[in-house]
C-alpha cells in the first residue's frame, strides 16, 4: 500500500466520526485533503472551521460550510494531520505553517482525531520542530531559537513567520516550555499528548486506532 493510499484509508475512517449538526474543525495538509472530499461525498450537514485558507478553500469547493472561529469557540470534533507521531502521542505539526491555528483548534475541541500514513510513527520526534515567530524583532528570536532556519515561505495569514527549530528533541515537553516561553515565538508545532484523543494510522490495507487521552478527558 502506498503512503497516499494509507492517508486516504486514515481521512475515510474519520470521515465517520462526523455527525449531523456537529461543529468540526479541519486541519492542513494532504491527509486532512482526502478527508475534504470523503466529506464532501457524505450529505453530513454538520458545520466546520477551518484552520487554513487553503483548507477553508478546498472545503467550500466540496460543499461543506465553514464558518469563521469564534462564533462558537468550542468544536465538538477536530481531524487533523501530523508530520510525527511518538508511542506516547506527542506530534510535530507545522510541516505546511499552520500549526498555529491548529492548535488553538486542537485545544477548543472535545475531540481531537489525528489521521496519518505509517510513515508518521516514529520512535523518538526529530527535528525540524516547525516554530511560528513574530516578524517584529524576528532576527533576535532567530538567535534565541538558534539552532533553526528561517523558511523561506509566505508569513502565515496571521503575519507570523515560519522557523525550523533544528536541535535535538530528546524531551518533547522541556523542549515545549523552552520554546514556549521563548520572547517572539507566537507557537510551536509540538502537540502534547494532553491534547490528542486519538491516532488513526493507515497501515497497509487497514486503520489502527491509537487512543492517546480518550475521547472525552
Ligand atoms: C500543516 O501545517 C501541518 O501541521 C500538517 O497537518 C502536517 O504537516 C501533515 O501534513 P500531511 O497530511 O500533508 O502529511
Amino acid at each position: 500500500m502506498s503512503r497516499e493510499a494509507e492517508k486516504r484509508l486514515a481521512a475515510a475512517k474519520a470521515a465517520t466520526l462526523v455527525e449531523d449538526s456537529m461543529r468540526v474543525g479541519l486541519g492542513t495538509g494532504s491527509t486532512t485533503a482526502y478527508l475534504l472530499a470523503e466529506l464532501g461525498a457524505r450529505p453530513v450537514r454538520a458545520v466546520f472551521v477551518a484552520t487554513s485558507p487553503a483548507t477553508e478553500q478546498a472545503a467550500r469547493s466540496f460543499g461543506l460550510e465553514v464558518e469563521p472561529f469564534g462564533a462558537n469557540a468550542r468544536l465538538d470534533l477536530a481531524i487533523d494531520g501530523a508530520d510525527q507521531v511518538d508511542e506516547d502521542g506527542w506530534l510535530i505539526k507545522g510541516a505546511g505553517g499552520a500549526l498555529t491555528r491548529e492548535k488553538l483548534v486542537a485545544a477548543s475541541t472535545d475531540r481531537f482525531v489525528v489521521i496519518v500514513d505509517s510513515s508518521k510513527l516514529v520512535a523518538s520526534l526529530h527535528a525540524p520542530v516547525p516554530v511560528e515567530i513574530l516578524a517584529f524583532g524576528a532576527s533576535s528570536t532567530l538567535h534565541r531559537l538558534a539552532p533553526c532556519e528561517l523558511r523561506d515561505v509566505a508569513p502565515s495569514p496571521d503575519g507570523g513567520l515560519i522557523v525550523d527549530y533544528l536541535g535535538e528533541v530528546h524531551e518533547p515537553g522541556a523542549l515545549a516550555s523552552r520554546l514556549s516561553t521563548t520572547p517572539g515565538v507566537v507557537e510551536h508545532g509540538l502537540f502534547a499528548p494532553s491534547l490528542v484523543s486519538e491516532v488513526l494510522v493507515g497501515i497497509g490495507e487497514t486503520v489502527r486506532r491509537m487512543v492517546v487521552r480518550g475521547e472525552h478527558d
